[in-house]
């Protein structure tokens, strides 16, 4: 049974008690319903779900409608978890008004809890508009899938100390500016702890280590269905993809030798009825 549905406080007091949130992506009804069952303790409907639902080579092209449609099916599948929408490429960019409209869908149109962007200085007025709204906002930094191309590609970040101190003041403007969490991507560990240590907010990791408030994976990447490429900071927990190629496999097996479907798996006409059936044919 799915625990009671948690809050900003109940994030802020597991922080403030050293307790690790643990959360996943989700991208429709029934894998929300699992992460349920498994008590996460938040869900993100990551724009991840680009390159994990839809097949494209990064987050760049995912809609605001697609972010919506899967928002509110997971919701449906868990309506006792603490949902986040993921605000895609140019939802928020572009100019603060769109920023605060394109968050507001995701309340009103998927009834999430939170939504998130990526970036730090340069969403800072995003970020601080969406808050003063009266929306909950999670700040994104590091490893930003969204502006891979300026980053080179899919790469760690502040790994240097310059471009450490631009993440750490990157955290602490995010803070400042009323986002009441920070998720941190592919950054070293000792980096990731002075910014958690620097904010009262809780800071996430997803391939920061182990410092971090809480930990967040992709469901593709834990069950081992997402065959495009793995990072270094996964860790598969199964193997789905060969087991839905086997489960496929032995269906069409069956299906082919005419051993499936099996008596078990037919109706059954009501009794009487064939011999009824027989007779009408044969005065045809
Ligand atoms: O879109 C996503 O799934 C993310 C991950 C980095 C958690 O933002």
């Amino acid at each position: 049974m799915a625990k009671k549905k948690l809050s900003r406080i109940d994030l802020q007091q597991m922080k403030d008690k050293g307790e690790t949130a643990v959360w996943i992506t989700a991208y429709d009804f029934w894998t929300a319903q699992f992460a349920e069952q498994a008590e996460m303790d938040m869900i993100l409907v990551g724009d991840s779900l680009g390159m994990c639902v839809y097949g494209y080579a990064g987050t760049v092209p995912v809609t605001m409608d697609q972010c919506i449609y899967h928002s509110e099916a997971v919701r449906r599948g868990a309506p006792k978890t603490f949902v986040i929408g993921d605000m895609p490429f140019l939802s928020y960019q572009v100019s603060v008004p769109d920023a605060v409209r394109n968050a507001g869908r995701f309340f009103k149109e998927a009834e999430v809890d939170a939504i998130k962007l990526e970036g730090g200085q340069r969403v800072i007025e995003q970020i601080k508009a969406i808050a003063d709204a009266g929306m909950l906002v999670m700040g994104h930094i590091g490893l930003t899938p969204q502006s891979s191309g300026q980053l080179g590609g899919f790469k760690a970040q502040g790994r240097t100390a310059e471009t450490a101190m631009e993440l750490i003041s990157d955290a602490v403007a995010i803070e400042k500016a009323g986002a009441f969490a920070l998720l941190v991507e592919a950054v070293p560990p000792e980096v990731n702890k002075i910014i958690r240590d620097r904010l009262s907010i809780p800071v996430y990791g997803i391939g920061a280590g182990v410092h971090a408030d809480g930990q967040v994976m992709i469901c593709s990447d834990v069950l081992g269905i997402f065959q495009a490429f793995t990072p270094k900071f996964v860790k598969k927990y199964e193997d789905l993809g060969q087991k839905t190629v086997d489960a496929f496999r032995n269906y069409a097996d069956d299906a082919r030798k005419g051993v499936f479907p099996a008596d078990e798996h037919t109706y059954k006409m009501v009794e009487g009825e064939w011999e009824k059936l027989t007779a009408l044919l044969e005065k045809k």
